[in-house]
């Protein structure tokens, strides 16, 4: 474990210039480390053996880093004000019992006529963007493919309004990568999706939102914030962890055609070939 070598401060101006090297060394150098910028109790695990164990052993660690945080460095840090509690407040940084009831809720609302559903329109969704390709000439596959499906998914699955999409990719980036303006653009962010739950409350439609907009009305087990707070969870982990999954398997495969070829030849590798994609 690397604790005491905190060289690496991801939101440095030359981490983010060369984000790809600053990985690499982060992975070749220490496979669990904590990283200078963000509190001392939070670690990195870039090692894939290390991941695989925490995620088995998974009862052992804590998702809320603020249990194991020094007191001094507690009081330093504001961890109290209402962006924090919005952005921290959902299933990536709480544990069990709160964990438990938040999980519970949203597997309700993932009924399996919604999950069903959704696999005919994925199906759908991926061939009408495919059959928009040019004939000839080079694509940009994020922007025409790997963006776009999964965010119009997430999108009809939560019952946001697709033509959002752009302003949604600004905030989930700012979400997941910081920003000089982050505190102002997050809070917009929390504005728009106060608005759809509004929207809902007065009318509710058959979609994800209204469906944790009931079950916060009805067994007040849900507080607005923590509804809040996992809509944009599910927005932002919805659609940018499948962005990074197809365009990198994609790109692997472009890099080894002779796997692509296998690939072609027997599309029962598929399961399999996700499987390597999701380790890549
Ligand atoms: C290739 C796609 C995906 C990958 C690689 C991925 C990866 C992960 C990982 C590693 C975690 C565990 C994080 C932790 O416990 O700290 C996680 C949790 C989660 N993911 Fe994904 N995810 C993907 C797609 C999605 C999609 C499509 C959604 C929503 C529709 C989603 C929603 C969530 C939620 C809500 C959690 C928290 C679950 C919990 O703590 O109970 N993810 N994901």
């Amino acid at each position: 474990m690397n604790k005491d070598n905190r060289e690496y401060n991801l939101y440095s101006q030359s981490s983010r210039a060369n984000v790809y090297e600053t990985y690499a060394q982060m992975r070749e150098k220490s496979p669990i480390l904590a990283v200078d910028g963000l509190p001392s109790s939070m670690w990195f695990v870039t090692g894939f053996e290390e991941a695989k164990h925490i995620l088995a052993h998974h009862k052992q660690f804590v998702k809320d880093y603020r249990k194991t945080l020094p007191e001094a460095e507690a009081q330093q840090l504001n961890l109290e004000t209402e962006l924090f509690k919005l952005l921290n407040y959902n299933l990536l940084g709480v544990d069990a019992p709160d964990h438990t009831r938040l999980r519970t809720i949203v597997s309700k609302a993932f009924t399996h006529r919604r999950v069903l559903a959704l696999q005919r329109r994925i199906q759908q969704i991926t061939d009408e963007l495919i059959d928009a390709f040019p004939e000839d000439g080079e694509i940009d596959l994020i922007d025409r493919f790997t963006f776009q499906l999964p965010i119009v998914v997430i999108c009809e699955l939560l019952g946001v309004p697709v033509e959002d999409r752009d302003q949604l990719r600004m905030w989930s980036n700012t979400f997941v990568e910081g920003s000089y303006s982050y505190a102002q653009e997050m809070m917009e962010f929390f504005r728009y999706i106060a608005q759809l739950v509004a929207e809902r409350r007065d009318k509710p439609q058959d979609d994800l939102i209204s469906a944790l907009v009931q079950a916060e009305e009805n067994d007040e087990r849900l507080n607005g914030r923590e509804l809040y707070s996992m809509i944009a969870l599910l927005i932002v982990a919805g659609y940018q962890t499948t962005i990074n999954l197809i365009t990198n398997g994609m790109l692997a495969l472009l890099q080894h055609p002779d796997q692509m070829r296998r690939l072609q030849e027997s599309p029962d590798l598929t399961a399999t070939t996700i499987e390597e994609f999701l380790a890549l």
